[in-house]
């Protein structure tokens, strides 16, 4: 196992009915700004029960925070906190209204221009203001972790940040809130979860037994409730529940601490979905197969672990034993009715210049556990893909 620092002090607030808890978790004092994405919040009655909660404390709401959260319009919240003198703030949504929360967090009190905050992927944030989130989308795992995904669409750059300010204060888990979502952020979900524990598991061995069977658990949850949460005719509450605690341990920091850490599908995905508005988990099931087989070799022990432990494969030579394992991760994929080719999202092979350019222009020319995914690698991963 390689050393590590485990840190991570956001209270989870988890179950049925815990909305009203926020009148607890909240300051008395505090003069909160709630933070929303579209229409979902308000539509489903959530937003009104945070305010119920709320009480009598000073709050207004900021609205409009987009999938994909943009720069401007965070910059814009920013500009609300210091005209209103606001000291706390509440994200109610899925990741992107989480991780627009972070950002704004960290700008109010960042001095200079906000941007930075991103071309330093964090390490320029000082202090940031306190916030908490109630959870409606499980899928990223930002209700506990301490990172943050902005995108600045007049350049095409999706840029990741962490620091450790930025941490939720606490987080409510209510499963029923999910009831709401269509059945394409269900299986968004379950994929993102998915390819979250991938990129924390499959590299190489190093002795971690228990992180390896904690990351394998999650994949089998993951595998035996996603498409049963998509045949589900009425939302079954232990299934949401079940989703909701796997995704958020897939990213808080326990499955990838000790262990090298891949996150190449990621950039690579971040990159498509900046240049082409592609849901952030449907870019990880273009890439991830593809990424499997391209660096087969590197991942050889592990690919042969997970076929094993995660889908059974037991017969074969290696190398069929390692084809079947990715086959059948493209194959759920599928079964959760997202396509794993570029070209079903209309791309081909002339929109892999660009993305290239762009990786190397946001410095993401040595990525994975091994630094060996080049530019010249992403490009065959791509090619791969079509
Ligand atoms: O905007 P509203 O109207 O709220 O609708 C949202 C949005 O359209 C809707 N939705 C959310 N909860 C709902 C609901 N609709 C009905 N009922 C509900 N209960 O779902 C749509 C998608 O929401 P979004 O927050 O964009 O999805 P997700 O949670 O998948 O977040 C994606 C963002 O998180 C980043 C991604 O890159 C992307 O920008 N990530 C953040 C990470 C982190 N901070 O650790 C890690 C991830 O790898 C990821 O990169
Ligand atoms: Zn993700």
């Amino acid at each position: 196992m390689l050393n590590f620092d485990f840190y991570n002090p956001t209270q989870i607030v988890f179950g049925k009915d815990r909305i009203a808890d926020l009148a607890k978790l909240v300051p008395l004092q505090a003069r909160v700004l709630i933070l929303v994405g579209g229409a979902s919040a308000e539509k489903t009655g959530t937003l009104a029960e945070v305010r119920q909660a709320l009480g009598a404390r000073q709050h207004e709401t900021f609205s409009g925070i987009e999938p994909n959260p943009g720069f401007d319009t965070a910059m814009k919240a920013v500009q609300q906190v210091r005209d209103g003198g606001f000291d706390f703030l509440l994200a109610v949504g899925g990741g992107s209204v989480i991780d627009a929360a972070k950002f704004i967090a960290a700008a109010v009190p960042f001095e200079g221009d906000a941007w930075d905050i991103l071309l330093k992927r964090g390490s320029n944030i000082k202090t940031a203001l306190p916030f908490g989130t109630v959870l409606t989308l499980p899928a990223t795992g930002s209700e506990m972790n301490n990172g943050s995904v902005i995108t600045r669409r007049d350049i095409g750059a999706k840029l990741p940040f962490r620091s450790r300010h930025l941490f939720p204060q606490f987080s409510v888990l209510d499963p029923t809130k999910t009831y709401t979502l269509p059945p394409q952020q269900i299986a968004n979900g379950v994929v993102d979860a998915f390819v979250h524990t991938v990129e924390q598991y499959l590299t190489y061995p190093v002795n971690a037994p228990v992180q390896d069977r904690f990351a394998e658990s999650l994949l089998q949850t993951l595998i035996d409730i996603g498409p049963r949460l998509l045949a589900a005719t009425e939302p079954n509450y232990d299934d949401r529940a079940s989703l909701m605690w796997a995704a958020t341990l897939a990213l808080n920091g326990l499955i990838g601490a000790g262990v090298p850490q891949d996150w190449a599908t990621h950039m690579i995905g971040h990159e498509l979905t900046a240049l082409h508005n592609i849901d952030h988990a449907r870019t990880l099931a273009i890439v991830l197969p593809a990424m499997l087989n391209e660096r087969r070799v590197q991942k050889r022990d592990k690919l042969l672990q997970y076929g094993e432990r995660v889908w059974g494969i037991r017969s074969g030579s290696d190398d069929e034993r390692i084809t079947a394992a990715i086959d059948q991760t493209r194959d759920f994929f599928e079964r959760m009715g997202i396509p794993t080719r570029l070209s079903a999202y209309g791309l081909a092979a002339d929109a892999i210049d660009v993305v290239i350019s762009q990786l190397e222009a946001h410095g993401m020319t040595k990525l994975s556990e091994r630094g060996d995914v080049t530019p010249a690698v992403s490009r065959r991963v791509l090619e791969a893909a079509l």
